[in-house]
């Protein structure tokens, strides 16, 4: 790994220890597809097994720390100086399904500020990690964002909408409506940490979706930040919330994403 800052080598030994148990999970999910109980059991085991691993490595390190990550929520709720947010497997249905395409991402936060975070897709084995002011990386090499300036000629990659979401018809239009501004069809992966890593490595132009979560990108803030991108949100949430409604791009097609985006999807 080129960052060698404490808290890197923190993040990056606590998801290596995770991800040799998470490919080995990964490895029993064929197996459990054709059984009658199916998957999901096994994969919420996995996912709370992964967990485990991250926050025990977080803590022997700063027992004090504060951690917000998905499934076991809040510990040292008081400590919001330092914190680190947790998603110990994003793209779950993508794990569930045996498609190779998710990744555990964990950031670093320091008073509000993330600092630093690392994004791992361990069966393609390809990390995304970024420290501020030091730049961003995939694997051992330097990344940067795409220098495309016409929305028009860019990939973009969204998610969702939830089942339940009570914008789903929003959020419909908008991708029509998104789908007839770029002659290449939207991609929609199933990962959001990955989507924005894909945006800092220059693979994909720009990414947006609503109704996300902090743990879901607060490592890809850094790391596309760090590449040289910008990232910002549709309508914010108040702070204290966790929702996120994230726009992240090359910086290039930002401004014309965005007003594509909060215009009003039916005109
Ligand atoms: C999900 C993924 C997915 C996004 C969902 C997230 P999970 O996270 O990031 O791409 O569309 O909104 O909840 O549940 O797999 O950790
Ligand atoms: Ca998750
Ligand atoms: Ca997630």
């Amino acid at each position: 790994m080129r960052l060698n800052s404490p808290r890197m080598n923190i993040i990056y030994n606590a998801c290596m220890k995770a991800s040799k148990s998470l490919i080995r999970d990964f490895g029993e999910i064929e197996k459990l597809q054709v059984s009658s109980k199916g998957p999901a059991d096994f994969v919420s085991a996995a996912d709370k097994r992964t967990e485990k691993i991250i926050i025990d490595e977080l803590l022997k390190a700063h027992s004090d720390y504060g951690i917000v990550s998905e499934e076991i929520g809040e510990i040292n709720k008081n400590n919001k100086d330092n914190r680190w947010i947790v998603d110990p497997i994003d793209g779950t249905l993508n794990f569930l399904n045996g498609i190779p395409h998710f990744a555990i991402s964990i950031a670093y936060e320091e008073k509000g500020e993330i600092v630093c975070g690392l994004i791992f897709d361990p069966i393609k084995d390809e990390m995304f990690f970024a420290e501020k002011g030091s730049g961003a990386f995939f694997n051992n090499s330097r990344i940067r964002v795409t220098n495309k300036k016409r929305l028009k000629e860019c990939i973009l990659v969204t998610g969702g909408p939830k089942f339940n979401s009570p914008k789903k018809n929003e959020i419909f239009n908008e991708y029509i409506k998104i789908s007839n501004l770029v002659e290449a069809p939207i991609r929609k992966f199933g990962s959001a940490a990955l989507g924005m890593s894909y945006v800092a490595a220059g693979r994909f132009d720009g990414y947006w979706e609503w109704e996300l979560k902090y743990w879901d990108i607060a490592a890809g803030i850094i790391i596309l930040k760090e590449a040289g991108g910008f990232v910002d949100f549709i309508e914010p949430e108040p702070q204290s919330s966790l929702k996120r409604n994230v726009i992240a791009s090359n910086s290039q097609i930002h401004q014309e994403l965005l007003d594509s985006l909060i215009k009003k999807n039916i005109e």
